[in-house]
């Protein structure tokens, strides 16, 4: 519900500069277990479901448009999701400044933004500094999971994790078109996609 958002969103922490600093993780959820990322979590399908679905794992959601974090917040309810948190914040390079090294145990990106123009791609959330920083707070073996229905944006990303010395493809196929991942969720953004025709493509990645 929108009036628990004093329970769900928490803030970013940044320094008198503005810039991120590190979040004390045990401050946010109330049991110590493995966090799992959502980086664009859009309208919560996604993190909604699972949360419940694994009340083993913290989740927490990164988004950056707070109309997306109203509406995950319709889809959540304290009592249902204790383990889940959302974050607003653009994501980035920076994210490596925010969690405590080997602190994060899987990520979740789906569908984040192709930026298709040229001139654009230097705003793609894939880029070299950022892979760098993610395997920083990553566990070793922890997996990236990453969908998108663009296909130029997907030879793009697996172009930039296979030159990263950090990750590997799960996978010698690494882009599939169906899920590397038995529990898929089909969130609204996908389900609307495919019926314009744009099917996904789906990759699953280790950190080493
Ligand atoms: C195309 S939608 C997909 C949403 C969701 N993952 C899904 O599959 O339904 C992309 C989402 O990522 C968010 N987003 C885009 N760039 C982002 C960034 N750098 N950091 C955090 N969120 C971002 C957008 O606000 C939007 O909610």
């Amino acid at each position: 519900m929108v009036c628990d958002r004093n329970f769900f969103v928490v803030d970013c922490p940044k320094d008198d500069n503005g810039n991120y600093i590190s979040i004390d993780i045990a401050s946010i959820f109330p049991l110590s277990q493995d966090l799992f990322l959502e980086i664009g979590s859009g309208k919560g399908e996604f993190i909604s479901a699972y949360g419940q679905k694994y009340p083993s794992y913290n989740l927490l959601g990164l988004e950056a448009a707070d109309k997306r974090i109203v509406n995950t917040l319709k889809k959540l309810s304290p009592e249902k999701h204790p383990n889940v948190r959302l974050m607003r914040m653009y994501v980035d390079e920076s994210i490596g400044n925010i969690f405590p090294a080997e602190s994060v145990s899987g990520v979740f990106i789906q569908h984040p933004d192709p930026w298709p123009k040229r001139k654009h791609h230097r705003r793609r959330l894939i880029q070299p500094a950022f892979l760098n920083s993610l395997a920083r707070i990553l566990k070793p073996d922890a997996q990236v999971q990453i969908s998108t229905d663009h296909s130029g944006y997907a030879a793009w990303i697996l172009e930039e994790f296979l030159a990263s010395p950090c990750f590997v493809s799960v996978y010698n196929d690494p882009v599939r078109i169906h899920s590397t991942f038995e529990d898929h969720i089909t969130t609204w953004f996908e389900a609307e996609q495919r019926r314009q025709g744009f099917d996904p493509q789906f990759m699953l990645f280790k950190r080493i």
